[in-house]
């Protein structure tokens, strides 16, 4: 595998803006409400990197009048500086600056996945609206003291597992849920990322359960409100700097639930046609399948055969809607959001975005 020339291609640090694919018309009509708010939200977010890349991207989508930039920071103090130029907006290197500022309403995490814990506590404790990147720990008791304190405090909280912002798992849990396929009896996940993360990332991941398929539970919760009672894992690990860190790149997973459901998720840190997620769900009464959005839909034919687009390239091509629908969602559909933290409700999202704290 060539995994060098993969890893360098995504190894900058700094995130490449996401083309405007959908028109910031579109993902208006889509998150905004009839009346614009009184007042913009002003936002902290920590951490500048790709993740912070895609946040900073809706804000521009959204425009300043919902949400703004209040405080860009990240340990790199140049970045920082970079960002709050461009947005107009403080800068620092340490978010506790940042939340004893009382113009920031909320908070957005987006730092590398170690520093999640200690973010999301600090920026609940001081009261602010939070969303954090995942996983808000590996530590199940830490998981469980930020959704005690967020329940606690009363605060907006979400964490973003943005899948269940787009368009074709919303379908599918709709169809699911309406029980159109009637009991769900085998669900088959495909999820393969690409291009290979950077390896300084991969090191504060936390491992491909944690990192991946952390969003493929998430998605299986999502379409059937169940909690597996086993899982089988296999992995193999192809890249030797990734098994160096004691991490597999290539895993099979087996989930078994009390309702007789059997499901499979199968994941790559690679693919080499794109960045491809699939999930069909067997039921029995029919079937729901989703798959791949593609770089365009124009298919050739000739004497050789079919020839079909590839998949989009990654994350921020296939996603990039939903992280804007995940910050400011008019009509988010389903109440029961990433935890049960009682306060993920749709009512408190559109708070957020529309009814900022003072
Ligand atoms: N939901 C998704 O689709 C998705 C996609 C990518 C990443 N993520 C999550 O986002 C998080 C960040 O990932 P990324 O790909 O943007 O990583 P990245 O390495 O590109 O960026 C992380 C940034 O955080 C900064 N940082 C690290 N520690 C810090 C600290 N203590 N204080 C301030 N800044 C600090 C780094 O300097 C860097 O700029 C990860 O937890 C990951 O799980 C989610």
């Amino acid at each position: 595998m060539d995994s060098q020339r993969k890893m360098s291609s995504d190894a900058s640090p700094s995130f490449q803006p996401i083309k405007r694919v959908v028109s910031e018309k579109e993902v208006k009509a889509m998150v905004l409400a009839d009346k614009p708010p009184a007042q913009a939200l002003r936002v902290a977010l920590v951490g500048l990197g790709r993740a912070g890349g895609f946040h900073m991207q809706s804000m521009r989508l959204l425009g300043p009048h919902v949400v703004k930039l209040a405080w860009a920071i990240d340990m790199n103090e140049a970045r920082a500086a970079e960002v709050g130029k461009e947005f107009g907006a403080k800068h620092g290197t340490k978010l506790t600056e940042a939340l004893a500022d009382p113009e920031v309403d909320a908070v957005i995490v987006a730092s590398t996945t170690d520093t999640h814990f200690a973010f999301c506590k600090e920026a609940l404790e001081a009261n602010k609206c939070l969303l954090t990147e995942k996983p808000i720990s590996h530590d199940p008791k830490e998981v469980q003291q930020i959704l005690d304190l967020a329940k606690e405090k009363k605060v907006p909280f979400i964490v973003g597992y943005q899948r269940r912002c787009d368009k074709n798992f919303r379908r599918m849990h709709e169809l699911v849920k309406g029980g159109v396929i009637g009991e769900p009896r085998i669900i088959r996940c495909t999820s393969r990322d690409n291009p290979l993360p950077p390896l300084p990332y991969l090191e504060t991941s936390g491992g491909i359960f944690h990192d991946m398929l952390s969003h493929d539970f998430d998605m299986l919760n999502y379409l059937t409100g169940q909690i597996p009672k086993s899982v089988y894992s296999i992995g193999h690990c192809y890249v030797p700097e990734i098994k160096a860190m004691n991490d597999v790149d290539t895993v099979v997973c087996t989930l078994d639930f009390e309702s007789g459901l059997l499901a499979t998720v199968d994941t790559s840190r690679v693919a080499a046609y794109g960045y491809d997620q699939r999930v069909e769900v067997f039921g029995a009464t029919g079937m729901v399948s989703m798959n791949n959005e593609t770089e365009n839909t124009v298919e050739l034919a000739t004497t050789e055969g079919f020839l079909k687009p590839v998949a989009e390239w990654s994350f921020p091509q296939r996603y990039k809607h939903t992280y804007t629908i995940e910050l400011a969602d008019k009509n988010m559909p389903e109440p029961k959001m990433h935890f049960e933290s009682g306060c993920n409700t749709p009512k408190e999202k559109f708070k957020l975005v529309f009814k900022p704290r003072k």
